[in-house]
């Protein structure tokens, strides 16, 4: 059996491919801005959001004097303003990016997409936060709308052409088929 420690949870969550966020936030002159890959849609209605922040994070500490956030997703070519606003950056200059205001927290141009949030709720989880943001606003950038993506340990870049449309959302209301489980024998 494979052992059961962090690095092995790790490494095992890490095969869940995700794309890569920017949280930005605003308390008065201040903002901060952190990479972020443990983000997820909530709740439809009503529109929740949600980030797990490292309760050791600086964002943790800012998050809880700002009123919102912003959940910025990063497009293909950004690599760079993901190594900047995770502190692995190395060149002496940061790369180029912009700030505009928006609902929530500040949007940073250019990206992919953004969801601005308010603060909603702090829910305990271990080492991190659990952030909960009621959406307030919704922003698609322009096309071609290409994510970078995260996996391994690694950034990747997706391949189009194997595309598949994925059950409509109405999937919700479709029969469901029941399979036998084994484990739950009695
Ligand atoms: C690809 C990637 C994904 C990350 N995802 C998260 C995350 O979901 N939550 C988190 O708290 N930190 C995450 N981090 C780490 C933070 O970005 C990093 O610790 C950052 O320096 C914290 O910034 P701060 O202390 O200035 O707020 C991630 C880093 C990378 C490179």
């Amino acid at each position: 059996m494979m052992a059961l420690d962090s690095r092995a949870f790790r490494h095992t969550m890490g095969l869940f491919a995700t794309g890569v966020t920017l949280i930005a936030a605003q308390d008065g002159d201040e903002t901060h801005c952190m990479t972020a890959t443990a983000v997820a849609s909530l709740s439809l209605e009503p529109m929740l959001a949600l980030a797990c922040i490292a309760k050791r994070a600086r964002m943790a500490g800012f998050l809880e004097k700002a009123a919102g956030f912003s959940i910025n997703l990063l497009r293909d070519d950004q690599q760079a303003l993901s190594s900047y606003f995770a502190g692995a950056w190395q060149a002496a200059t940061p790369p180029p990016f912009r700030l505009v205001p928006w609902q929530g927290g500040p949007r940073i141009e250019g990206c992919l997409a953004a969801i601005g949030c308010e603060v909603h709720a702090f829910v305990e989880g271990g080492d991190h936060w659990i952030v909960i943001g009621r959406v307030l606003a919704l922003h698609r950038g322009i096309e071609p709308r290409r994510p970078l993506l995260f996996y391994a340990g690694r950034y990747r870049h997706a391949d189009f052409a194997e595309g598949q449309a994925a059950p409509d959302l109405g999937w919700v209301e479709a029969p469901t088929h029941v399979y036998y489980d084994p484990w739950q024998e009695t």
